[in-house]
């Protein structure tokens, strides 16, 4: 630590890696860039560019393209794990070996067995780790989860969550997301976070999951190198990619990103899917995913023995709870504060809670079964969609005596 603030090394130089792990973390006003790492040089100069830029340096950054060398710079108090979800597991691991604090971007990893190696990683290692899901520190989801913990539905009996992706082409279709030897499925990519939130209001683990999905919009027989900006009707394609200053959700403006044609042979991952999930207590969830919707929502609807929850949410945080018991005539709604960060405010949300943690100076993994439930689910939607049958999560053991 160096006057108070905790020294973060940044390890994934893309659009989230600098944006939230630059961004958000230092904007938090406890944490200082110590170091950043990515296998590509380039990525680490545009990064210090940006970085300074935006005022978030203190202090001048060594960028290393080698994680063992990274992982060995004096000072460095935490890592924000930014890599592509294929490199998540191997580099989890690796900081958690070095006993290295760790905020790991979500998806956790894209097998079963990955995230569980995580897990057994941090045995031992004394630090904190905590997976980026988060939708569960915006204003609405944590209200929601307040009124079921208050009993006002009742048990959870069974729910419907929706994603409708409106972002699909642009955000996936157009570079290497839209390949399942990249990301293995949307429904781990970007699923992983309503599937977390459906989880966490369930309260409870699933078990069993059936899938059926399809690529029924983008795909097709473009060659796939055919980019936008050769394309002879990209002036009037509504898939056309701008590459200049286009701008994510959480925020992030980026300049070096993919625009081939969103209608390529090798475009491989569904873009719509429905899933079953059947949980340890007899809850029951189904999920839709679809990326050519006209609206970019979440849409969550919980219905137990008491009563009924539905919410509703978009980035712009126009939040509304719809909560209705049995037996009464009208519903009740609220509307769920704002408040400030990209992902309705769960990106300043989830790093206030880290903080919290090494603050707290204990060994925690808080957050982690969530995240393993989630990419356990979608892992096992995108086997089950494969394969036409359903697939079974299996057990994996968490420490004792820490919350989970
Ligand atoms: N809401 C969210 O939580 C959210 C939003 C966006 C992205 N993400 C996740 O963040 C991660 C990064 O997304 P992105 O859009 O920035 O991706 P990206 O591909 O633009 O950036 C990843 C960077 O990691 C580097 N890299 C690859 N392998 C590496 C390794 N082994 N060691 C060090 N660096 C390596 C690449 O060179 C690249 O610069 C993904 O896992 C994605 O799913 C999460």
């Amino acid at each position: 630590m160096k006057n108070g603030k905790y020294g973060i090394g940044i390890l994934g130089l893309g659009g989230r890696g600098v944006f939230f792990g630059g961004g958000a973390f230092v904007r938090n006003g406890h944490f200082y860039i110590e170091c950043l790492c990515d296998v590509r040089q380039d990525k680490i100069d545009s990064a210090i560019d940006w970085l300074k830029d935006h005022d978030l340096l203190e202090q001048p950054v060594k960028g290393y393209t080698d994680i063992d060398a990274f992982l060995a710079h004096p000072g460095l108090d935490a890592v924000v794990v930014a890599t592509p979800d294929f490199a998540h597991a191997d580099c989890a691991v690796k900081v958690l070996q070095a006993k290295k604090n760790m905020f790991l971007v979500k998806p956790m990893a894209q097998s079963i067995a990955d995230c569980d190696r995580i897990i057994g990683a941090w045995q031992g290692s004394d630090v904190v780790f905590m997976v980026g899901l988060e939708l569960r520190y915006c204003t609405l989801m944590r209200d929601c989860k307040a009124l079921i913990e208050a009993g006002e539905i009742g048990k959870v009996i069974i729910g419907t969550v929706v994603d409708n992706v409106s972002v699909g082409g642009q955000y996936y279709f157009h570079g290497p997301r839209r390949r399942k030897a990249y990301i293995k499925s949307l429904l781990l990519e970007k699923g992983t976070h309503s599937l977390d939130l459906a989880n966490w209001l369930v309260n409870a683990t699933p078990r069993k999951v059936y899938a059926s999905g399809g690529l029924d919009v983008y795909g097709g027989d473009a060659p796939n190198d055919k980019r936008c900006r050769d394309c002879e009707i990209r002036d009037t394609c509504p898939e056309f990619k701008d590459t200049n200053n286009f701008k994510m959700d959480y925020g992030a403006v980026l300049s070096d990103v993919p625009d081939y044609c969103v209608f390529a042979r090798e475009c491989d991952v569904s873009d719509n899917s429905h899933v079953l999930v059947d949980y340890d207590n007899g809850a029951r969830l189904t999920y839709m995913e679809c990326h050519f919707t006209p609206e970019y929502t979440r849409e969550f609807m919980f219905v137990g023995d008491k009563g009924k929850i539905e919410a509703f949410y978009d980035n712009e945080q126009n939040f509304k709870i719809k909560l209705w018991k049995r037996f009464e005539k009208e519903p009740r709604y609220i509307y769920p504060e704002k408040s400030e960060g990209g992902h309705g405010g769960g990106d300043t949300g989830i790093v206030e809670a880290f903080l919290g943690c090494l603050q707290e100076g204990k060994p925690s993994m808080k957050g982690a079964k969530g995240a393993r439930d989630s990419a356990a689910i979608a892992i096992a939607a995108a086997e089950s969609e494969e394969s036409g049958m359903p697939v079974l999560i299996p057990d994996v053991p968490y420490p004792q005596g820490i919350e989970i």
